[in-house]
């Protein structure tokens, strides 16, 4: 292969030490490296130009499919145009107009704070949840509670509030006032289509931890309103709704953590608003540039914004922020996803395709090696019985399924999935048939 030719048109780098990729076992990659070179639509090309589904939509993140053609070209003009300007007390444009259309999406909601990824949203929520406590004379709320089994980012503050222990384990104290709730997976909801029936009462957990540290001690509850990294876990019929009334009762903010069901993958833009549930912060990213340019960004509620007004005139009403937040690039992905979003009736498309795709993961439920079966909106999970170590299973599968020419996401032994929200009947029933192969071996 001569020496100059692009990476994009196939080279295959002959060092792969010289990147220690993220959450990933150097010496198993090393083994079979899988390398892609190429997206279109719901497709990715590998370098040696195996054709596979993205049965991931990247990383629970294209949501309006890869290599979209307007997003492309927006990303493009704004490069050629503003490449890069701060928003440290001085602005521009597109950065207030990526905002606002942010926003426009997001009912209830009518500021949002710009970040670059779904951890440093995570952090910043924290953050503002434990401002605004101490601008409104309450500094004695430091406590935050997170979830068991939750992934919140691997920055500081959502690896503490997270509930995943093997994430934490390297790393020691992290935030020191942080309790957690218990996770929702319960045996009695095996193979619930959507919303699992059992399992609203875990949330009085939070009235338990109000009772033994003072719910006025307490800052903030996060939640992913639907669990997605650590397994998918849809919430139970009426769980957020008691998360919420517990919230107000103790003055506690709400924050859902909605990196993964923003924009779009429950059928509406956010998941607030598929289950009924409003929160006081929400964090997004991933869908928020379909992934072309990283970012993120908190939404807050009127009443959240409102406390930071009363300091002095000349000082920042928070100390916080990235240099890249409201990045020219990022804002121009951002307009144009949502456009595509819009234009293209993708998140109508979403919901549609919510029944095929639910019917298509239950049709596995027969396999002896499928354990559970879990899903809501265009996200899913096919849990396989453990074969040896948790995780064996998943990996060989994951493998199998990769060979086969679909990416799913092993957690343990789930495979997760959460395809571009731009999938048709004939992609669900390619999916459904790869994954009957695969597991019926
Ligand atoms: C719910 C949730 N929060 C936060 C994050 C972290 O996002 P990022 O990887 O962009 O930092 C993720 C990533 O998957 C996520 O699923």
């Amino acid at each position: 292969m001569p020496d100059d030719l692009p990476l994009a048109q196939g080279r295959i780098p002959n060092d792969l030490d010289s990147f220690w990729m993220p959450f990933t076992s150097a010496e198993m990659f090393k083994e079979n490296p899988r390398l892609i070179a190429g997206a279109q639509g719901v497709h990715y090309t590998t370098v040696d130009g195996h054709r596979l589904i993205d049965g991931t939509g990247g990383l629970w993140c294209c949501n309006a499919g890869h290599n979209h053609p307007g997003i492309t070209a927006a990303i493009q003009k704004q490069a050629a145009t503003l490449d890069f300007a701060h928003a440290f007390g001085q602005g521009h444009p597109i950065a207030f107009e990526a905002a606002a259309r942010v926003v426009d999406l997001a009912p209830g909601f009518d500021h949002v704070f710009f970040t670059n990824s779904g951890s440093e949203a995570v952090d910043t929520a924290l953050k503002i949840a434990l401002a605004y406590h101490h601008a409104r004379g309450e500094g004695q709320r430091r406590m935050l509670v997170g979830r068991e089994k939750a992934y919140h980012g691997i920055n500081f503050g959502g690896l503490s509030v997270g509930g995943l222990g093997l994430n934490k384990g390297q790393f020691g104290t992290l935030y020191p006032s942080v309790a957690h709730l218990r996770h929702t997976s319960l045996p009695e909801n095996v193979n619930s289509r959507g919303l699992p029936q059992h399992g609203a009462a875990l949330a009085d957990d939070l009235q338990r931890l109000c009772n033994l540290h003072g719910g006025h001690t307490i800052a903030a509850c996060i939640v992913e309103p639907i669990s997605g990294a650590g397994g998918v876990y849809p919430p139970p019929v009426g769980y957020l709704q008691r998360l919420r009334e517990i919230c107000d009762t103790h003055g506690i903010l709400l924050i859902f953590d909605e990196v993964i069901s923003g924009f779009g993958r429950m059928g509406t833009p956010f998941a607030y608003e598929a289950f009924g549930v409003m929160p006081d912060l929400v964090t997004c990213a991933k869908g928020m540039t379909n992934a072309t340019v990283p970012m993120g960004g908190v939404l807050a509620t009127a009443a959240v914004r409102d406390a930071f007004r009363d300091g002095p005139k000349a000082m920042p009403d928070l100390f916080h922020g990235y240099t890249y937040s409201g990045h020219p690039l990022a804002s121009a992905a951002c307009i144009a996803t949502l456009d595509a979003y819009r234009d293209g009736k993708i998140f109508e498309n979403a919901a549609t395709m919510a029944g095929p795709w639910e019917d298509m993961l239950h049709s596995l439920t027969d396999l002896p090696a499928v354990m559970d079966v879990r899903n809501c909106g265009i996200i899913g999970a096919v849990h396989l019985h453990a074969e040896g170590d948790v995780g064996t299973a998943g990996r060989a599968a994951y493998a199998g399924l990769w060979d086969a020419g679909v990416i799913v996401r092993p957690v343990g032994d789930a495979l997760c999935m959460s395809p571009p929200l731009t999938i048709t009947q004939e992609v669900v029933d390619e999916i459904g048939a790869r994954l009957r192969a695969q597991l019926s071996g």
